[in-house]
């Protein structure tokens, strides 16, 4: 072999070692002379992308949760001198060991971004490694993501139906698909007060769009006097065409405001029906689901307390992504379309809270609860910030749905390579060479201006 022949040869090998790893996305950029596949790598300009790439309504829709302000700081960060030459992105979360720290979360109505909606992300999170969590208000069934999502790791999100069958039913098929965990959302029994979606009566369930695991699931479809049935949305979803064809005649409108009556069932009766829960009910949740359970949209330290006396494995701090929390207290002008509470406080803000009481880190210490973050993840550093509060992990929402909005499964992919990337750079130039040692370690409270 020649010397130039042998160069390649091991130019080669390390381009498809690189390639293997996503975290080093940022040396394939670099080594293959190609540039990242939206020619950036910068969320917000991702966010910009796919909100020309939408429709108006469904940019909407996915833009509507607020905005980033300038982020908090943190002390004693970066830290120099200390041997990060090796780093180590995994983490442990019920006694499963996962090779990084991101979890794709609950994001309903894909089919608004993407005609592959969640199937597409449901398959590049088992090629990332990353967990997808299902949301009950998908646009694909449970069958249909788990069959995407193959051999990877999969949890579902749960909005509590009313009717304690329909829950039974989802749990059942859930644990049948091989969804292990039950993250359940608290934070939307109903719909927020929406400005935005208001202005133009944007709601895509209406229309049968994110009803598709009410639409299969045989308890509902049984109570609404039908049988399941494959419900595939059109995209890009339309309402205009849609309001059309429900106001027309024949068999297509007949069929259609079927759809449409049983999806207003599925969103008013189980989805977002209004039917407030107290802490007793978890018990039926802890009995009736054998692994991890999660309650999601925990923002203060009473209710994080009162989570480990309900008996649930964790939680997920997250305000539905109301305003990101990484932000100094921002304009509240610009907030006027939070998504489900307005006025509340930032995440981040809402973890750091948490993290002080002595009870939560002494049942995350013991292994007996996870601390989950989300709201506002966008960069390496965000991750970093939020591990060093507390959190054993992340879940991000907007921004993968960036990707899925600009280019399917390889742009939710795109996502999780630059934000895997990102924190493997930023962790080893902050100073950090594993995750524990992130949150052992990194000082564990927000600078205030
Ligand atoms: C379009 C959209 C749909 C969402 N649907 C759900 C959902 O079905 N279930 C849920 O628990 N959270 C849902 N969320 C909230 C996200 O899971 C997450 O809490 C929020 O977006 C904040 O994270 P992010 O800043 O990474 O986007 C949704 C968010 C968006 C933007």
């Amino acid at each position: 072999m020649s010397d130039d022949n042998e160069g390649n040869a091991a130019q080669a090998a390390i381009i498809k070692a690189i390639r293997d790893d996503p975290s080093l996305y940022q040396h394939q950029i670099y080594l293959t002379q190609r540039p990242p596949i939206f020619q950036t790598v910068d969320m917000d300009k991702l966010e910009e992308l796919a909100a020309e790439k939408l429709r108006k309504g469904n940019r909407e829709r996915l833009n509507s949760f607020g905005k980033p302000y300038g982020f908090r700081q943190m002390e004693d960060y970066p830290r120099m001198m200390v041997d990060a030459t090796v780093r180590d992105l995994s983490v442990t979360l019920f006694g499963k060991k996962y090779p990084h720290p991101i979890i794709l979360g609950p994001v309903g109505v894909q089919g608004i971004a993407h005609e592959d909606a969640e199937l597409a992300t449901a398959r590049a999170a088992q090629r990332l490694k990353a967990i997808y969590t299902l949301s009950t208000a998908a646009s694909r069934s449970i069958e249909q993501v788990a069959n995407e999502n193959g051999a990877g790791s999969r949890w579902f999100q749960l909005y509590w139906p009313k009717d304690n069958a329909i829950t039974l039913s989802l749990l059942n098929r859930a644990k049948q698909n091989g969804y292990s965990a039950l993250v359940v959302t608290l934070d939307t029994i109903l719909l927020g007060w929406r400005p935005e979606d208001l202005k133009i009566n944007y709601l895509p369930f209406i229309h049968g769009v994110g009803c598709q695991i009410g639409f299969s699931d045989p308890v509902f479809m049984t109570k609404c006097n039908s049988i399941p049935m494959d419900v595939v949305p059109t995209f890009p979803y339309d309402p205009e065409t849609l309001n059309t064809l429900a106001a027309g005649n024949g068999p297509k409108t007949e069929e259609f405001k079927k759809i449409m009556e049983i999806a207003i069932r599925w969103l008013k009766d189980e989805v977002t029906s209004g039917f407030f829960r107290t802490w007793s009910d978890v018990g039926f949740l802890r009995t009736s689901w054998e692994g991890p359970l999660l309650l999601k949209g925990i923002q203060s330290l009473e209710d994080a307390e009162k989570a480990i006396d309900a008996g649930v494995d964790g939680i997920v701090v997250s305000n539905h992504g109301m305003f990101f929390g990484f932000s100094e207290f921002p304009d509240s002008e610009e907030l006027s379309g939070g998504r489900q509470v307005d006025g509340a406080i930032g995440s981040l803000d809402a973890l750091e809270r948490i993290m002080k009481s002595s009870r939560v880190r002494e049942a995350q210490k013991t292994g007996k609860f996870t601390v989950l973050f989300d709201s506002g993840i966008r960069t390496g550093s965000d991750i970093l910030k939020a591990l060093g509060l507390g959190a054993q992990a992340v879940l991000v929402g907007r921004s993968y749905m960036y990707g899925l909005a600009l280019q399917g499964q390889e742009g939710v992919e795109e996502v999780l390579k630059i934000l895997l990337s990102d924190l493997n750079a930023t962790m080893g130039l902050a100073g950090y060479k594993d995750i524990e040692d992130v949150r052992s370690n990194l000082l564990h409270h927000l600078v205030r201006a």
